[in-house]
């Protein structure tokens, strides 16, 4: 990936805080048309949103440890260890200092694209950084990109859907501890 990416995050997002800033006049303003309180009265609260900032920038070394407690808090993702994504295309959503999902993917042919794992950590999941994480990579990519999903996953298998992922074949037997089938997701990036 090229840059890092700075996200604002949807404002309706359960951690998206709003501060009252109590505003004062100061100076000695008259009461007339265009300033019409006195001096020192307390005129208006006005509300400054906080944007809570995302940004996705490339997996480091440094990130290992936290890729791999969220891969422990995510059972129904892959769980890789962690140190191997460094040879894949590594994205990670930072919070606030804190690694809050990764994504990891790699080309399989020229036009084609395989996501290998993704997860947000439980206490950040729907503020939308699973859907930053895939944008970005979406972004970055041109042709197929597939995926498997277990299939007892329907939050994820929603999460998909909602970013344009198709659900093409069922793989039986695709997993194991526990055994379980796959679904095979695709979508096109033009
Ligand atoms: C799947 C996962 C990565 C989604 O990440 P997320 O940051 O919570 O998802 P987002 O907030 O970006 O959600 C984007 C949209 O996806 C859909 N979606 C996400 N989670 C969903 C859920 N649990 N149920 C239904 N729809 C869901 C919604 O349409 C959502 O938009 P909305 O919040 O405006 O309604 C996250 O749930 C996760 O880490 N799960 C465990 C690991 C895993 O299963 N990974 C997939 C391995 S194949």
């Amino acid at each position: 990936m090229g840059k890092n990416q700075v996200i604002e995050i949807k404002e309706n997002a359960p951690n998206y805080t709003k501060l009252v800033r109590p505003k004062f006049r100061l100076g000695g303003a008259k009461r007339d048309a265009a300033s019409p309180v006195k001096w020192g009265e307390r005129t208006r609260c006005a509300r400054v949103a906080r944007i809570p900032m995302l940004e996705i920038r490339p997996g480091e070394p440094r990130d290992l440890a936290e890729i791999a407690a969220i891969q422990t808090a995510s059972p129904a993702a892959a769980a890789w260890p962690a140190a191997d994504y460094l040879q894949y295309d590594l994205r990670v959503a930072v919070r606030d200092n804190r690694v809050a999902g990764f994504l990891a993917a790699r080309t399989v042919a020229e036009g084609e694209s395989e996501i290998l794992n993704l997860a947000v950590a439980p206490e950040f999941r729907r503020r939308g950084f699973g859907r930053a994480l895939m944008e970005s990579f979406l972004k970055d990519v041109r042709g197929a990109v597939f995926l498997e999903v277990r299939s007892s996953n329907s939050d994820a298998r929603e999460f998909y859907k909602s970013l344009g992922f198709q659900e093409l074949t069922l793989r039986q037997n695709y997993y194991a501890d526990p055994p379980e089938a796959a679904i095979v997701m695709k979508f096109h990036s033009c």
